[in-house]
């Protein structure tokens, strides 16, 4: 039996005061606050085996290779990739989406050819697959959901054609939480002939993944959004389309041989990680999986569906909250985007941060979606499992103020 106390007592940010009251952090989807165990990770690294992987012979760099090295095999497992060589480090997702367009879409698209992505996509989905479009005069075709978010099987039949080359997909939207179908994308995609990149920022850490169940061509996931540091992220690909491919960037210790007219290729994964590596947030990545192994994915989804049930029944009680999205808790993780009547988005969450509440507000990098909605933005609550009932109580409350603080009645 997991106690919520411990688990709390474990991340020691929770702890603090946020303008003379207990932080109640709400914005886990822009990134998840550290446990110890991660924290200690990373000082023992530096305060133990600090060196370059890859580039030594002495003691320190070979400990270092073998901390980076066994959090590639740790992260293969994770994911159920078939291989390590088909796990690529990055900065973060934005950078191994940014990977995939240059080094495969880009040398394998035609201005016959389209590119299927859903409306909903957060820009680091969107931008490079636009930018690649407009380079090689070919077509975007935008998947469009309904105002509950949802994005239906006539919608994904209809704009994922002969055409179609690639289809990007987020696994989970960022700005309603919305779970796509992302298993009946990929057999859609996969029976025209289509690549399927799946962006697993927002999915990987709420639910299990496996990518071979999934058939990704693509997987993509950063380290920040489950309990590991910044400046990680991970590609998986499948190795007959890695091997394939020309690399990203050109440096360091991504080489076989170098003379001076030409260049022969590390083998995977290794062509892929141009220069120095942020071996530390590596070194946190593996004690964060450490951490989501022990307590299991089976707690993270229960938490946080009481969590989000709680939260909507509350909000949905108060009059002047206006709540979109799909409610359906079996089809989303914990992510509520909403408006309080009459107020900005923007004086919503300074008004919360006065009560110690962190949420985000604004148009959550997803441009498009809101415009589909006909919303310029809103405010987004989301959670993690060491968040609590009480947090959401101390939430309504202040919520109940906002309209007050801006000098409005409050229903
Ligand atoms: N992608 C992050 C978010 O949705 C930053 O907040």
């Amino acid at each position: 039996m997991i106690n919520k106390e411990e688990i709390v007592k474990d991340f020691p940010i929770l702890d603090r005061k946020v303008n003379g009251k207990k932080l109640v952090y709400f914005d886990n989807a822009a990134t998840t606050q550290k446990p110890l165990s991660v924290i200690n990770a990373i000082s023992d690294y530096y305060k133990i085996y600090n060196a370059n992987p890859h580039r030594g012979a002495h003691t320190l760099s070979v400990e270092a290779t073998e901390a980076y090295e066994q959090t590639r095999n740790k992260v293969a497992k994770f994911i159920n990739a078939r291989s390590e060589q088909e796990i690529i480090f990055t900065k973060n997702t934005t950078e191994a989406l940014n990977l995939v367009a240059y080094s495969y879409v880009n040398n394998n698209l035609t201005s016959d050819d389209e590119i299927t992505i859903c409306i909903t996509e957060h820009h680091s989905n969107l931008i490079p697959w636009q930018q690649i479009a407009i380079r090689k005069g070919a077509k975007i075709n935008y998947m469009y959901v309904d105002s509950d978010g949802i994005l239906s099987v006539d919608e994904i039949k209809n704009k994922i054609t002969d055409k179609t080359k690639v289809v990007c997909i987020a696994h989970v939207t960022n700005t309603f939480g919305i779970v796509n179908p992302v298993e009946e994308i990929v057999s859609i995609a996969h029976e025209k002939g289509a690549i399927v990149v799946i962006d697993g920022a927002q999915s990987t850490p709420h639910m299990k993944i496996d990518v071979q169940k999934l058939d990704a061509d693509f997987f993509a996931f950063s380290g920040h959004k489950m309990l590991a540091p910044m400046g990680v992220g991970v590609l998986y690909g499948k190795k007959e389309l890695l091997k394939n491919m020309t690399p990203f960037l050109y440096g360091g210790d991504m080489i076989e041989y170098v003379s001076e007219q030409t260049t022969t290729f590390a083998e995977l994964p290794f062509k892929f990680e141009a220069g120095t590596q942020n071996v530390e947030a590596v070194v946190g990545l593996s004690s964060a999986i450490d951490y989501i192994e022990k307590i299991g994915y089976e707690y993270i989804e229960e938490q946080e569906r009481e969590l989000t049930e709680y939260a909507l029944e509350k909000l949905n009680q108060i009059d002047d909250v206006i709540i979109y999205g799909s409610k359906n808790i079996e089809n989303k993780v914990g992510v509520i985007s909403f408006n309080v009547k009459d107020v900005h988005p923007h004086d919503t969450a300074t008004i919360l941060d006065r009560y110690g509440i962190a949420i985000r507000s604004g148009h959550h990098c997803a441009q498009p979606f809101m415009k589909h909605l006909d919303l310029n933005s809103t405010c987004r609550i989301s959670f993690y499992f060491y968040n609590t009932k009480e947090e959401i109580d101390i939430f309504i409350d202040a919520i109940k103020k906002v309209r007050g603080h801006m000098g409005y009645g409050t229903k």
